[in-house]
């Protein structure tokens, strides 16, 4: 049989980097290889989001692109999953007549019958029930394109109801897997080649609440560093009110787990904090970097952050500014706030205009990259293990690894050092990147 190409383009976060990972996977079954060539694909699938507004127009201004492509081709099939998928369902069908299929963000599994089903019988789909079963999704171990690296989903959905939010609504409650399932996911991802995992979830710290077999999450980190053949570990997302004593222990204890935390503090205020339905104050927030500084002075600390939510005044606004000044962080994603539907801060009064936003938002980053850029030059001379990931994007002759710390360093080096890990010296120290330098000979640079 002819292999049939499928494109996918994913939007969005590192979950639905690796639903598609896992979409690949499951339609290679039934005989799509991938392809990264739009326009010679029998079937194209955009993996959306929703989380801003701004995620949802760029989905809609691609599906015009391809409709361009479908009436070329009319035996194209052409879906959409994820987010803003689960969130529209039949409405996306009526919105663009080019699509055949809407799956939801829990029916990834489905995606081989619906294909075949269209193959035979052009007439529309589309499922987006929710399963509440983490089996029935039949998740399987993926590893990531460089092979070296793969993310592994422990839990999935989220129960907090974040006010400005619409995940909990999109990806359901959370479920956790169990640790057995998680586990021989991993040695099977070990047995590919697999040095480093990205525990990924909504929010990983609760993990375990819905198992009823005393696991936690700080118990599954310590299962995972037992694992044979896997050097490190790291996790995304965690939520701050969630973060025991015991999990931020595991930073200076547990060895394989890397010196990077990503923990998304949205405000300075406590007012707003509040009006977010966050679950902490900024106090507390501080007093738990504080302490991960002091038990792990290597840590890298990135966060999220919002500004313009509803009634957020200048001096709320000057409370984040301050609070950034105070803990200078590695690295931070920022935010406008979105309004999004369904979401109790979409009723909130003090909605802030586009253009002020724009201007809170510019001063933030501003001020951000002269925090990142300064974190990185005191790295400068410093002495970095890396895991060399492949061939940098700069030069064909560097390659690109990654701290401990989750910063990308290029230097130059040979390519059968890809896949090892190796110390390098740093050189210079920029916005987004390290470069590094070998110092020792090249055998002599490889850790393990
Ligand atoms: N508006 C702006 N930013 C949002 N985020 C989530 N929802 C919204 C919204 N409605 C941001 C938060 C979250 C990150 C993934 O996206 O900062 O941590
Ligand atoms: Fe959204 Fe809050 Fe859940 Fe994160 S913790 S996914 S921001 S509701």
């Amino acid at each position: 049989m002819k292999n049939k190409c499928l494109y996918i383009q994913t939007f969005g976060c590192q979950m639905n980097v690796h639903d598609s990972e896992q979409i690949s996977a499951l339609l290679s079954g039934i005989g799509y290889q991938q392809t990264d060539n739009i326009k010679l694909s029998d079937l194209i699938i955009l993996n959306t989001c929703s989380i801003r507004e701004k995620a949802t127009h760029k989905v809609y201004s691609q599906l015009g692109r391809i409709g361009k492509l479908k009436e070329q081709n009319p035996e194209l099939i052409i879906g959409v999953v994820g987010c803003l998928a689960q969130h529209l369902g039949t409405k996306f069908h009526r919105k663009e007549d080019c699509l055949d299929f809407v799956s939801g963000t829990q029916n990834i599994h489905l995606l081989p019958e619906i294909i075949n089903t269209l193959i035979k019988d052009r007439k529309k789909i589309t499922e987006i029930d929710f399963h509440n079963s983490l089996s029935a999704m039949n998740i399987f171990a993926t590893p990531g394109k460089d092979r070296i690296s793969a993310f592994v989903t422990i839990m999935q959905g989220c129960n907090n109801f974040c006010s400005y939010c619409v995940v909990p609504y999109l990806r359901g409650r959370e479920i956790s897997r169990t640790s057995k399932d998680i586990i021989e996911e991993i040695i099977k991802l070990v047995d590919l080649g697999i040095k480093e995992v990205t525990l990924l979830g909504q929010n990983v710290n609760s993990y375990g609440k819905n198992l009823n077999d005393g696991s936690n999450f700080t118990s599954l980190i310590k299962k995972i560093g037992e694992i044979f053949g896997i050097k490190r570990i790291r996790f995304t997302t965690s939520h701050p009110r969630d973060l025991s004593l015991e999990l931020m222990n595991c930073f200076a204890e547990e060895e394989k787990l890397c010196s990077h935390i990503h923990l998304p503090v949205q405000s300075g205020s406590n007012r707003v904090l509040e009006l977010m339905n966050r679950g902490y104050k900024i106090e507390e927030y501080t007093k738990k970097i504080d302490y991960l500084r002091k038990i792990s002075p290597q840590i890298s600390i990135t966060s999220d952050i919002i500004v313009g939510f509803p009634g957020e005044t200048v001096k709320d606004y000057q409370e984040t500014i301050d609070m950034m000044e105070k803990i200078r962080f590695d690295s931070t994603f920022s935010f406008k706030y979105s309004e999004r539907e369904g979401t109790a801060a979409q009723k909130l009064e003090g909605k802030i205009p586009e253009d002020e936003k724009l201007i809170r938002l510019e001063k933030l980053q501003m001020m951000q990259n002269k925090h990142t850029l300064e974190k990185n030059i005191e790295l400068e001379r410093s002495l970095q293990e890396l895991l060399v990931e492949g061939e940098s994007k700069n030069s064909k002759s560097d390659l690109m690894g990654r701290t401990s710390s989750n910063k990308i360093v290029n230097f130059r080096g040979e390519p059968d050092l890809i896949g090892k890990f190796v110390e390098v010296e740093i050189s210079k120290a920029y916005l987004h990147s390290l470069k590094g330098k070998i110092k020792k000979s090249k055998e002599a640079c490889i850790v393990y």
